[in-house]
């Protein structure tokens, strides 16, 4: 777009056409004083708080011929001779902008003169006090005086809940409809509103239950006043009093930037830490008040040694000198499962320990059935081109959501894929059943489970069919076309969509958009494999035909459980990285065959997932747990051992999109908790002194973490600087590099006035994106796609469908305990009416693994043949799961 040239306060400048003045005063380091305005929002242009002086240059109505004046200058007019609202005006070519002169000044004077006057006084009580624009303005723009009457003040009822997690005080409230914008545009959750007119206008919540969104509390941030104000933090302190501590939030793949707000070691606040290549300025509700865990009066504190079947507290010498003694078993007889959320760091050492101490390559980061291990490859060979950043993706952008609920898997995608929709993106979802983003989505299509392979074909076919091939960017790095095109020579679109359930005229709009868009995203999550096993092959087939991968902007981002699964698959953590070794699932079975004398369990619970666990479990001769809490795995234990809360150690994460970011301590705790790879490296050193092996690893996890046989690591960095010098992929992720970069907008001093309390500047750095191997402008992209069998028709599949408010133990002491979803089962009105089963009937759901008896519920959007569980605590869905699609059975419960 060509650029505007005009004038501001006297100064040339030149922005892109479109921007408003505001924007464009401040390229210009002029600041505007805004209220409603906010860059990330639409304008609405509603509290006059931005009226500045326009002039343009006069044009003759008769010539259309700008009007020269004596001197041989544009004769210049005051636009419709009156002050204009910056925030809604685009510049234009000519215009001269001034935003000092005494007409501004009087009219700023004036608009906070009216905005003050129910406002109440109340700034030494208010939370935003301390980092709130209408202080900051009215001291610097604002009257001394106001000539309304005091007693003409309006009174409100102070505060009415919004909801359980927001309260709004009305007469702090300036009506600038920033949370409404922000839950209608941002978040697609239009659930605030106006009520009233005139004095009594007001903000409202609507809906039941009331402001039911998952990113409520952005809503105060942006407010510019402190009319909304959170339950989490209402009250607890002054804003000038707390330490912002930077850290990256573990509760899901999308890794957001967060500052945790401490005052005397306690965590007052939880607040987004600029990063537009992250979450912009925002967190989702789960992260922003799910933090409360690590100061609960339930953790652990101590070591737990069972002493004649008691748990009895220990010493960490001697609980370590056990578990030792006990691992050194070692080889295949011994295991490790690391849950997802912990850090690279206790990853790379937690492999270590098995793989070049203890000789065992039993390792996995998942508690249940093992995923397709292509989910895992596929990522780090065809995952977003580094420099992706979705904030700037937009027209020219398609984004193809395939067998995931974003907004409860990894709530911030929901907000950046909308974001990329708004700013002109296609979006399409594939999903068993409908989702939030799939209700605004370009298309959204339902395929009958197993047959996501189907639909995918059926895309890839169109693509062939019409001749919308994209090979020319990838050339002859592109290996199988020819016999791709040969396996589906003889399919139809139509054919494979009516085994699919869906209709060939959408999945043809959706390869038509995928294909001719110039940026494509491939967004897949937990339920790819309900959607089908071997999804990933006709995925990765689509984005190599059509050039959207090794470059910005393309490729696949797979959300996985947890907050930094992807560090885990990395460090190798996993079965399949080297030498072969078992999965989770594989260590129970052995565990209950008696294959497997000793398990260390971090960070992971699979006996509340799995009650067939619970007996494997048993079985062991040696059970450790590490955690924060005593689990239901931990209450099984033989050792149990205390595990620090990510706020109160240092490392590193990685998230979906493949960037590693670095948390730093917030809280210092006087209990002796320790770390994972604190804890792995003692071990170690315990086996390895006491030569109780003395076996060398029979395997090496992937980037060969299990190389180097040092166990000196004094703090986490020692151990981050490891992983650079031996994980291959993580060379560039060194501390240095991970510290480059800062927030980019709102930050410039004089901003700070009216975006203020909005979010931290990221002081901490941008972090690292991990290059995806197709980046290297090189090496081959092979695609090797088959016509898989259709399902079969009949009898019921299984859902695990994810919920963010999962019941589990991140969200212990939150003010999210309300949300959290009991386990329970859906089914659809037909299945229902079937078996006669009604709301809230017990249901028992069995698969050739196992079964589970929970409430039911029905639900009408949802197809038949599917039954849907809650991916909660106390599902037992890991005790159902077969792997790929799991048949079940349904009936009433006696
Ligand atoms: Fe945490 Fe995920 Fe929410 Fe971000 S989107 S705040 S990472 S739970
Ligand atoms: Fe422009 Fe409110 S009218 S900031």
């Amino acid at each position: 777009m060509p650029d505007i040239n005009l004038i501001i306060d006297g100064q040339p400048v030149a922005v892109p056409a479109g921007t408003n003045i505001v924007d464009a005063a401040r390229a210009a380091g002029v600041s505007i004083p805004v209220f409603c305005y906010h860059p990330k929002l639409n304008p609405v242009g509603m509290c006059r708080m931005c009226m500045v002086e326009v002039w343009t240059p006069r044009v003759d109505p008769a010539t259309r011929q700008v009007v020269m004046g004596d001197d041989g200058k544009p004769v210049m007019a005051m636009m419709m001779g009156k002050l204009q609202p910056g925030c809604v005006t685009p510049v234009s070519d000519g215009m001269e902008v001034r935003t000092g002169t005494e007409k501004v000044k009087f009219t700023q004077k004036g608009a906070l003169e009216f905005l003050l006057t129910s406002h109440p006084l109340d700034c030494p009580v208010c939370d935003k006090g301390g980092e709130c624009p209408l202080q900051n303005l009215t001291m610097q723009w604002g009257p001394g005086l106001s000539r309304f009457d005091y007693a003409d003040k309006v009174h409100f009822e102070k505060p009415i809940a919004l909801g359980d997690l927001i309260y709004l005080d009305r007469e702090r409230c300036i009506l600038c409809s920033r949370c409404v914008r922000f839950e209608d545009d941002i978040a697609g959750d239009p659930v605030l509103g106006f009520d009233n007119r005139g004095r009594n206008w007001e903000i409202i919540a609507k809906g039941e239950p009331a402001f039911d969104s998952k990113f409520s509390g952005n809503t105060t941030d942006i407010c510019p006043v402190g009319a909304l104000t959170t339950a989490d933090f209402r009250f607890k302190a002054r804003v000038w009093e707390l330490q912002p501590v930077p850290s990256v939030c573990t509760n899901c793949s999308v890794g957001c930037d967060l500052t945790l707000d401490m005052r005397h070691n306690e965590l007052k606040r939880v607040m987004p830490r600029e990063n537009e290549f992250v979450n912009e300025i925002w967190l989702c509700d789960k992260g922003r008040f799910g933090m409360r865990a690590a100061e609960n009066s339930a953790r652990l504190t101590t070591p737990f040694i069972r002493r004649n079947g008691q748990l009895v507290a220990a010493t960490w010498a001697d609980a370590l000198a056990l578990v030792a003694d006990k691992l050194s078993v070692g080889g295949a007889q011994v295991g490790g499962i690391a849950g997802p959320s912990l850090s690279n760091e206790d990853y790379f050492l937690f492999a270590r320990l098995f793989r070049s101490v203890l000789g065992s390559n039993n390792l996995d980061y998942r508690p249940g059935a093992a995923s397709d291990p292509a989910i895992d490859h596929w990522v780090n060979t065809l995952g977003v081109g580094s420099g992706t950043n979705l904030t700037k993706l937009g027209k020219g952008t398609a984004v193809l959501i395939v067998g995931a609920d974003p907004e409860e898997e990894a709530p911030l995608y929901t907000l950046r894929v909308r974001g990329i929709q708004n700013r002109g993106g296609d979006v399409t979802v594939i999903n068993p059943y409908p989702t939030k983003l799939g209700k605004s989505a370009n298309r959204s299509l339902h395929p009958k489970a197993g047959t996501g392979p189907h639909v995918v074909l059926a895309m890839l076919k169109t693509v062939f069919e019409e001749n919308l091939l994209k090979t020319e960017t990838l050339g002859s790095r592109i290996r199988g076309l020819a016999a791709a095109q040969r396996v589906l020579a003889n399919e139809t679109v139509e054919g494979l969509c009516e085994i699919a359930g869906v209709s060939a005229e959408s999945v043809r709009a959706a390869a038509r958009a995928f294909a001719t868009a110039e940026n494509g995203i491939i967004l897949y999550g937990t339920l790819a494999l309900t959607v089908g096993a071997g999804l990933l092959a006709p995925l990765a087939a689509l984005a190599i035909t059509l050039g959207k991968v090794g470059r910005a902007g393309s490729g696949l981002i797979s959300l996985t459980n947890g907050g930094n699964a992807r560090g885990a698959i990395d460090m190798g953590v996993r079965p399949d990285a080297g030498a072969a070794g078992l999965s989770a699932q594989a260590m129970l079975s052995a565990a209950q065959s008696g294959n497997l004398k000793a398990l260390y369990v971090a960070g992971s619970d699979p006996a509340a997932d799995n009650p067939a666990a619970v007996e494997a479990l048993k079985a062991l001769e040696f059970l450790v747990v590490q955690d924060q809490f005593l689990t239901e795995t931990a209450q099984l234990a033989h050792v149990v051992l205390p595990l620090a809360a990510i706020s109160e150690r240092e490392g590193t994460t990685t998230n979906a999109e493949r960037r590693v970011q670095r948390f730093r301590q917030a809280r210092h705790t006087t209990a002796d908790v320790r770390s994972v790879w604190e804890t792995a490296q003692q071990v170690a050193s315990m086996v390895l002194e006491g030569a109780l092996v003395g076996a060398s690893a029979n395997g090496k996890a992937s980037g060969s973490a299990a190389n180097s046989n040092s166990w000196d690591y004094a703090v986490a960095e020692d151990v981050t600087t490891a992983i650079t010098s031996t994980v291959r992929s993580y060379a560039q992720a060194t501390i240095a590099n991970l510290s480059v970069g800062t927030g980019t907008w709102g930050r410039q001093s004089s901003e700070q006035v009216y975006y203020d309390g909005t979010s931290y500047e990221n002081a901490e750095g941008l972090g690292v994106q991990l290059a995806a191997q197709a980046d290297d402008g090189k090496s081959e992209l092979p695609m090797k796609i088959s016509i898989p069998v259709a399902p079969n028709a009949d009898g019921l599949k299984l859902i695990a469908a994810p919920r963010a408010y999962d019941n589990r133990d991140w969200g212990r002491g939150s003010k999210l305990a309300p949300r959290m979803v009991p386990a329970h089962v859906i089914l659809s009105v037909a299945d229902a009416k079937a078996s006669s089963i009604t709301i809230g009937d017990h249901v028992t759901v069995q698969s050739e693994a196992g079964q589970v008896t929970l409430p039911a519920q029905i639900d009408a959007s949802l197809r038949q043949g599917y039954v849907l569980i809650a991916d909660v605590r106390g599902a037992g869905l890991a005790g159902l799961a077969t792997g790929g699609v799991t048949m079940v059975r349904v009936e009433k419960a006696e």
